[in-house]
């Protein structure tokens, strides 16, 4: 299905997007183009030296702000799916730095729409986070707001055959910032800091997240929000899968933050469906018969008031499983 097509990431320098392109030029090294865009040159710099033009003669690097609506009109020329992965996604600076936040989240969510109108692109996932579920900080309430840009889009699509969708997903393990590459780089100072003892997170491999961006990508048929089925796992957990023999410190809850996360809220579920791996929320009134959508997917409607939250979650990661998560996943040197 990528064969001599164009793909663009917007972010495509960040863990998401490197694990993306990684499985991209595996996967379908017939891909015409595969386009990076993002800010910093240097991360583009160290992204090329891993990927050479003579042994990757698709990948192109583009710099470029989501906030530059014509920087991505000119960016988004000849592409025909984008994956939007760009996003500023720490809460604490968020909260911060509230306007920031909202010019690359909500704005920059506008302009990849606006760019992708304009230049007949086919496909467009935007990635989303459980934070945008019933959000309470500001990072949360962006991503809320770019999901319900992207999946409007659908309805000024016009005659442009177009599809916009989100994938919404938990915390996604060892990427940049997260907890297990901060718990492990804190080990040797004896004491982990735990903002609460009884705290929860859903949680998701980086190759998790890119296969529900890739099933989103060629299955959508536009304004759907995916959400994985994914198992959780409790704080203190974590903490003692990475070092047993450190002490806790509870430092309390961080501005912003939930003791546990949402994905689907019972307010959600009136338009939720099970889709077997997946859930998915639709559109009130989406553009296509719903009929025919659950026929296609196997698709059932969840109970009335059903919740998804990382607390009440009927999968979880044990310590043991945690380990070994760890040692696949984030660092193969890993040892307790
Ligand atoms: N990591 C998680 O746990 C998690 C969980 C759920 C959802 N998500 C979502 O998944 C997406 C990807 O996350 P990630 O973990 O890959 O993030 P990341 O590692 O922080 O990467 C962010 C990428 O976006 C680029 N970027 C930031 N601001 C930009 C702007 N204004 N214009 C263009 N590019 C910009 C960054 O490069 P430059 O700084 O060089 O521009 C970088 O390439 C985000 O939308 C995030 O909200 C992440």
């Amino acid at each position: 299905m990528l064969n001599n097509k164009s793909i663009l990431i917007t972010g495509g320098t960040g863990s998401l997007g490197k694990a993306l392109t990684a499985h991209i030029l595996k996967n379908y090294p017939e891909i015409k183009r595969l386009v990076i865009l993002s800010r910093d040159e240097q991360k583009q710099f160290q992204m090329a030296q891993e990927y050479p033009n003579h042994l990757y003669p698709q990948i192109r690097f583009f710099i470029g702000d989501v906030r530059d609506r014509e920087r991505l009109i000119r960016a988004f020329q000849g592409v025909d799916y984008v994956i939007h992965a760009a996003a500023m996604k720490h809460v604490p600076i968020a909260e911060y730095n509230p306007d920031e936040c909202v010019k690359t989240n909500i704005h920059g969510a506008q302009n990849v729409i606006e760019a992708c109108l304009a230049n007949n692109v086919e496909r467009v996932v935007a990635l989303s986070t459980d934070k945008a579920c019933a959000p309470i900080n500001l990072y949360g309430a962006t991503k809320l707001a770019s999901d319900k840009l992207f999946v409007a889009a659908n309805n000024i699509r016009g005659a442009s055959p177009i599809r916009f969708s989100v994938v919404r997903y938990g915390n996604v393990m060892g990427s940049n910032g997260s907890v297990i590459p901060f718990f492990i780089n804190k080990k040797k100072e004896g004491v982990l800091p735990i903002t609460d003892e009884n705290m929860t997170r859903f949680n998701i491999s980086l190759q998790g997240g890119v296969d529900m961006v890739m099933h989103a990508l060629f299955n959508a048929w536009g304004g759907e929000i995916f959400i994985p089925k994914i198992p959780s796992y409790r704080i203190t957990d974590i903490a003692e899968a990475i070092a047993p023999e450190c002490e806790h410190k509870v430092i309390g809850i961080r501005p912003g933050e939930k003791v546990h996360e949402e994905m689907i809220t019972p307010s959600d579920s009136f338009y939720t469906y099970d889709l077997g791996k997946y859930y998915t929320i639709l559109p009130a009134v989406p553009n296509w018969k719903l009929d025919d959508f659950l026929k296609e997917f196997d698709g059932k409607k969840v109970a009335d008031g059903f919740a998804y939250n990382s607390g009440t979650n009927t999968e979880w990661e044990t310590v043991e499983s945690l380990r070994t998560l760890i040692k696949e996943h984030v660092d193969s040197t890993f040892e307790v």
